[in-house]
């Protein structure tokens, strides 16, 4: 199998990137990359398929980028996506020294990894349901490098005690957000990540409006939510803001969508 067929295959499937993917499936599966080789390989035209079938790159190569770190990823975490960088910059820009800060349903841990990664002298607590989850974020922060700034709590973040007693100088969560109604109108892609990892309720809003109501005593006096938002729901984060006593600012992606929601107190 060559580059080209390879790239062949994945446009008439519309895989928008083919080049791109074609490229970075046979370098990790090969350990090389040739545009001219045929590659005959069991495990390279066995991925292909399962990529022309929907079945997402990145689980394929069981790893990821994301800000400046390598990830692995599997089916127990969502992807994570370059959009959530843009909650990163703003705790990284946000934290005071030294500071505590928690990441609440962490998945593969991506936030709190790359906030630990960027500033050496913060450190946190991240929260996730699943054990299993839980324990591929944990292998991520050995990975990285920031597993001793770093504690992983198994929780259920709707209950609202996942954090106990201690005050953050930011929360930050991008939690599942997408309404219930809209997660089979997904791309097929999407569809093979965790169902739990989108699930927002009916309106897509239950985890926001759990986290603002029951951690605002565990942020400090001028402490900060940091949520990654949906393009649509700036309104209805501010609404729950203001229902809350705290001022909300919205910010946008790289891509120009509303994505990032700074909440401080009044
Ligand atoms: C949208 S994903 C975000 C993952 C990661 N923070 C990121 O940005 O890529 C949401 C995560 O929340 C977890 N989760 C779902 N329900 C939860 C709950 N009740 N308590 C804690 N974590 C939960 C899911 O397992 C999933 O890992």
């Amino acid at each position: 199998m060559t580059y080209r067929e390879i790239c062949e295959s994945f446009k008439k499937v519309n895989i928008e990137n083919a080049r791109g993917e074609a490229e970075l499936l046979i370098s990790e599966i090969m350990g090389e990359f040739s545009e001219d080789r045929d590659y005959q390989d069991e495990r390279l035209c066995d991925a292909v398929r399962r990529r022309c079938e929907g079945y997402p790159l990145q689980y394929i190569i069981g790893k990821w980028w994301f800000a400046r770190c390598e990830l692995e990823v599997s089916e127990e975490c969502l992807v994570p996506r370059p959009d959530t960088e843009s909650i990163v910059e703003e705790a990284v820009k946000l934290l005071p020294r030294n500071a505590r800060f928690a990441d609440l349903c962490t998945g593969s841990g991506c936030i709190a990894i790359s906030i630990a990664d960027l500033r050496a002298d913060t450190s946190g607590v991240a929260v996730e349901l699943y054990p299993r989850t839980l324990e591929l974020a944990k292998r991520n922060a050995e990975r990285n490098k920031v597993a001793d700034r770093l504690e992983f709590i198994e929780g259920d973040v709707l209950l609202g005690d996942a954090l106990g007693e201690e005050r953050f100088s930011a929360i930050i969560s991008n939690p599942p957000y997408i309404r219930s109604d809209v997660i089979d109108t997904l791309s097929r892609e999407v569809r093979h990540e965790p169902r739990v990892a989108l699930d927002g309720g009916a309106d897509g809003l239950i985890f926001y409006r759990a986290i603002v109501e029951k951690y605002q005593q565990n942020l400090t006096d001028d402490g900060y939510f940091i949520f990654e938002i949906g393009y649509d729901q700036a309104e209805e984060i501010k609404e729950i803001a203001e229902e809350n006593g705290f001022l909300c600012q919205v910010k946008k992606d790289l891509g120009g969508n509303d994505r990032v929601a700074v909440l401080r107190r009044k």
